[in-house]
């Protein structure tokens, strides 16, 4: 039953219910100066990184690189590490951080999830880091697929919101959700391939409120204005449970996903 289910087109329906306007390059390169360096202390990094497994020999090809989070972290432990990004700001920012870290085994590609791919190196590993809301997942898992020889990493997020789910339904709002991992999950197993699932957890956008004050602040700031009622419904789940709302509620969650790609001829 479940492998007769089209999750391609469902992937592509609930992207549209998403009403993703999907970022242009540019939109990446005014961000790239301030990610610059912000990305290379985080524990999302250190997380991500823990779960990889390289040698000394591996190529990586990091997708949707940004400022290099994840190739430049395994760069002194890998032969070559390549970074792909539609922006060349982003290219450059990972560019001025190798040169900053004395990394001489890093290089950048211009390309999108959208071209064609063929010029683009077989690696022993490819990375997917917050980098795979694209439009069409059947193709970024075939190129993934055939663009890594021994293992894929790829982090998505779980529930597709960074805004939190508890809070969205309290108030009623619509759905806004991308898709989200169980997606991928589903597709890969269609193809007989087997993913290992883990989860990167941080904190919520609202955690760290010191009463209910502070939190109904840092909700006017994710979901805008709150009408009294609005205010009333947050209040009871504040008194419910304060230090779970103190939290912010649940953690912010990346399903971190690690599968063999089907051998290959290259
Ligand atoms: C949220 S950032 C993630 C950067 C880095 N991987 C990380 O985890 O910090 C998303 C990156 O994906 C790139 N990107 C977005 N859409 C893309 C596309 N269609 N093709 C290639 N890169 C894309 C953006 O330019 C940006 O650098």
């Amino acid at each position: 039953m479940i492998k007769s289910i089209d999750f391609a087109t469902l992937y592509r329906e609930h992207l549209a219910r998403s009403g993703r306007a999907f970022k242009t390059p540019s939109d990446w390169d005014s961000k790239a100066t301030n990610m610059r360096t912000k990305v290379l202390n985080s524990t999302y990094r250190t997380d991500f990184v823990r779960r990889m497994q390289c040698t000394a020999e591996d190529s990586v090809l990091d997708i949707g690189c940004g400022p290099g989070t994840i190739g430049l972290a395994v760069a002194p432990q890998v032969a070559q590490v390549y970074g792909l990004d539609y922006s060349q700001g982003m290219l450059a920012a990972m560019m001025t951080n190798a040169a900053e870290l004395q990394l001489n085994n890093v290089q950048p590609i211009l390309a999108s999830w959208d071209d064609d791919w063929r010029e683009v190196p077989v690696c022993d590993i490819a990375v997917v880091s917050r980098a795979s809301i694209v439009a069409d997942m059947n193709d970024a898992l075939d190129k993934l697929n055939q663009h890594a020889r021994k293992k894929v990493y790829m982090t998505q997020l779980v529930g597709g919101r960074f805004l939190s789910r508890e809070i969205e339904e309290l108030l009623g709002r619509e759905d806004r959700s991308f898709p989200d991992h169980m997606y991928i999950i589903n597709m890969l197993y269609q193809r007989n391939i087997y993913p290992t699932l883990d989860y990167l957890e941080s904190p919520s956008h609202l955690a760290d409120s010191q009463n209910l004050e502070e939190l109904l602040d840092k909700v006017r700031w994710s979901f805008g204005e709150l009408s009294r009622d609005d205010e009333a419904k947050i209040s009871t789940w504040y008194q419910r449970d304060p230090e779970y709302a103190q939290q912010g509620g649940e953690p912010m969650r990346w399903a971190f996903m690690s599968w063999t790609p089907p051998a290959h001829s290259t």
